[in-house]
């Protein structure tokens, strides 16, 4: 099955898998995340084969979506990971990715935090300050270990994205500047408990054009040859993730064709490559279900107010995401253009505005798609509403992978005598 084709029209009803949304919704209260178990499969397999035939390993960026039941796959396909705090390495090593697979990437890792990863023996850190590099080695040297490093480098190449999403451009707080690299590699090549490894980038996240890999892997070409040559032994490139998506443009990047680009700029440098995919792995494999509270007549266009808000799915928020919309019964009705909003108070709370949509009434039952990534993992309780619940359908079977964290659940959390 390939990722686009588990999501389907059958006999009027929308179905994941051998499964119908609503008799899904029949059962767990909407709003809820669904994903397909066989979708994130086949994206694995797709990645696998582009980015093993170049030698290259993968690590999950476990930000997009940390469900034990998600990792859990990542896990069995031999993925590793990339964590950015020690939840993330709890949750990858509780669903069995090895410690020598995973990268712990991060602008401001606690102390706290490195110590759980040097105490788990993982893979490699990615430092992304010279305090940082500091505050690792000491670390090291009081436990009496030594850890596998990289320098995160901003490699200043701006990816066109959205600007909450843009990384690699110069005044960015990612990375060390170029201007630092060789007093931070200086620093680990004196130490006795830093092991270099090499250079780190990432590019920013949904990019659609390859320019942006071809540029960074230029130039990490000509920075492994120069640096190099001032003796420095750099073995390991990780380039990051941030491959694009279908949001419902048509605009996305294929695994094949970043891989090629890497294959062809770094071929012959002796250099282990890393890849730290997050979205493209999930994204497209997970819906929110959501019921239509209220169908509301006003002028210009009327508004369909979703039982799922900002809180649940914060994209269209914060980053003026747009999610296409699915409605559950397969409807022949014509087609109206309307606004489609959650019921938060703040005029951010909107998911669709002047969308072109089959007449939707109250009571029922939409998708927005792609919710996959980067959904679930930005949830909060705000407006005192619940955390909402996680679904995964293998074939014909469904399971809760989270359950709902209700508003009494998050009021146990406070002191109140
Ligand atoms: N590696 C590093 C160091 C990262 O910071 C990220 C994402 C990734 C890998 C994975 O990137 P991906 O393949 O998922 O694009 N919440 C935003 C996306 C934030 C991405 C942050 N870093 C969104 O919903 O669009």
């Amino acid at each position: 099955m390939n990722s686009e084709s588990f999501l389907q029209y059958r006999d009027g009803q929308l179905y994941m898998e051998s499964i119908s949304l609503n008799s899904i919704a029949e059962q767990v209260e909407t709003p809820f995340y669904c994903y397909s178990a066989a979708a994130i499969k086949a994206r694995i397999g797709d990645c696998k084969s582009a980015f093993e035939s170049i030698g290259a390993t993968i690590h999950y960026a476990v930000k997009a979506n940390s469900n034990l039941a998600v990792l859990r796959l990542m896990a069995e396909a031999g993925l590793g990971a990339d964590i950015v705090s020690e939840g993330e390495l709890a949750r990858a090593l509780k669903a069995g990715i090895p410690p020598q697979d995973i990268i712990f990437s991060g602008v401001g890792k606690r102390t706290s935090e490195l110590l759980a990863a040097l105490d788990a023996g993982i893979f490699q850190f990615n430092l992304e300050s010279i305090p940082e590099l500091e505050r690792l080695a000491d670390l090291c040297e009081s436990r009496g270990r030594t850890a596998n490093v990289s320098i995160r480098i901003n490699p200043e190449v701006d990816a066109a994205t959205h600007r909450h999403i843009t990384t690699a451009v110069r005044g960015s707080k990612f990375g060390i500047p170029f201007s630092q690299l060789e007093l931070a590699l200086e620093r680990i090549v004196r130490s006795d408990s830093l092991r270099l490894h090499g250079l780190a980038v990432h590019l920013g996240s949904q990019i659609v054009t390859l320019e942006p890999y071809e540029k960074a892997c230029r130039r990490l070409r000509e920075w492994v040859i120069e640096l190099r040559d001032k003796g420095y032994p750099i073995t390991h490139l990780d380039l990051g993730g941030g491959f694009g998506i279908d949001y419902g443009d048509g605009r996305c990047l294929a695994y094949g064709a970043v891989a090629a680009v890497i294959d062809r700029e770094l071929r012959n440098l002796g250099v282990a490559i890393a890849v730290e995919p997050g979205r493209s792995l999930v994204a497209t494999a997970g819906v929110l279900v959501s019921e239509v509270v209220y169908r509301k007549e006003v002028e210009p266009v009327p508004f369909l107010i979703l039982d799922a808000g900002m809180n649940d799915l914060l994209r269209p928020a914060l980053y003026q995401a747009s999610h296409q919309l699915l409605t559950l019964k397969q409807s022949d009705e014509a087609r109206e253009i309307c606004n489609v909003v959650g019921p938060i108070c703040e005029s951010s709370d909107s998911f669709l505005q002047q969308a072109s949509l089959p007449r939707v009434n109250s009571g029922e039952r939409v998708a927005l798609l792609q919710a996959g990534a980067y959904g679930a993992v930005m949830a909060s309780g705000y407006n005192s509403r619940d955390v909402i619940p996680e679904v995964m359908i293998t074939g014909d079977q469904y399971g809760l992978i989270r359950r709902r964290i209700s508003h009494r659940d998050l009021m146990e959390y406070e002191n109140f005598a």
